[in-house]
């Protein structure tokens, strides 16, 4: 066993067992907090599930850090350095969670060196559980995934998200490239939660996925499950991916992605 799989087996029990604090309210979670905007929304739970994470993590892990969705809002440092670093979004997917739609997952990643090398996505609502570890695959419920072979735009179905924020430039752009999909590609999709998109595209579900404003605690883990269920993750331009660019794009081939990279309207937010 190396140190990323003693690193992975702890933080899984850890997320496994804050799961239920979720499950709970599977049929929705009426109170809940505006953040940035009136649609960036913040219940206890997401706060509960992020303390239980990291409160786990840093006590078995003292030399690690954190970049956690809840603690950025409430001012947190949201840094990345060369040191193993968690990046965790409690409940992404918090506005589905709120009305009971049954999409909401735990998204936990571990970076080192910048590299994310192991991820969790967990939906314990209806027991979806992806996970992948650097060089050593991608996994559904314990099953090996793997993207689909698609190359065209035209047979491609694309997961998409208007996102959380109604910033009017972004709003624009997010709807021209909506309406391209819709005419040059095979259809869309969208599950609510960022990470959740990602894991379709790693289960070859979806043939890619992009978004703008999206931050790192939404993308770190699907990032490492996707590459590691053989499609490419990088920057909607073409570059390599940059988990504080509040960029992504994931796509289930180096064709596909590439063929995105010139269709898409390009957006850049102010970085995280
Ligand atoms: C949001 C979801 C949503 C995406 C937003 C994210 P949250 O995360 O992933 O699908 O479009 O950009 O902020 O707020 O539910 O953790």
């Amino acid at each position: 066993m190396d140190q990323i799989d003693e690193y992975f087996d702890f933080a899984l029990g850890l997320v496994k067992s804050a799961g239920s604090l979720i499950s709970e309210h599977a049929n929705g979670c009426k109170v809940f907090e505006k953040k940035s905007c009136d649609i960036d929304l913040v219940t206890e739970i997401d706060k509960k599930v992020e303390d239980t994470l990291i409160g786990g993590l840093s006590k078995q892990f003292p030399d690690h850090k954190f970049i956690g969705e809840e603690t950025v809002a409430a001012g947190g440092k949201c840094e990345l350095t060369d040191a193993p670093t968690w990046i965790i979004d409690p409940v992404d997917g918090t506005l589905n969670f709120i009305h009971g739609y049954p999409h909401s997952c735990i998204s936990v990643g571990l970076a080192i060196k910048k590299e994310c090398v192991a991820g969790i996505i967990y939906n314990p609502i209806i027991g979806q559980l992806f996970t992948a570890k650097k060089g050593k695959g991608a996994f559904y419920n314990d099953r090996q995934i793997h993207v689909s072979q698609i190359t065209e735009l035209r047979n491609a179905l694309v997961a998409f998200e208007c996102g959380t924020s109604r910033d009017e430039e972004r709003c624009k752009i997010v709807f021209e490239n909506f309406k391209l999909i819709v005419n040059h590609g095979h259809g869309l999709r969208s599950m609510g939660s960022a990470a959740l998109n990602m894991a379709m595209v790693a289960l070859g579900g979806a043939d890619a996925n992009f978004e703008f404003g999206i931050h790192a605690w939404d993308i770190a883990a699907g990032d490492i499950l996707v590459r590691e269920a053989g499609g490419v993750c990088i920057d909607p331009a073409g570059g390599p991916l940059d988990l504080l660019s509040r960029r992504v794009l994931c796509a289930s081939t180096p064709e596909l992605a590439q063929e995105l990279t010139k269709t898409l309207v390009q957006f850049y937010p102010e970085r995280d």
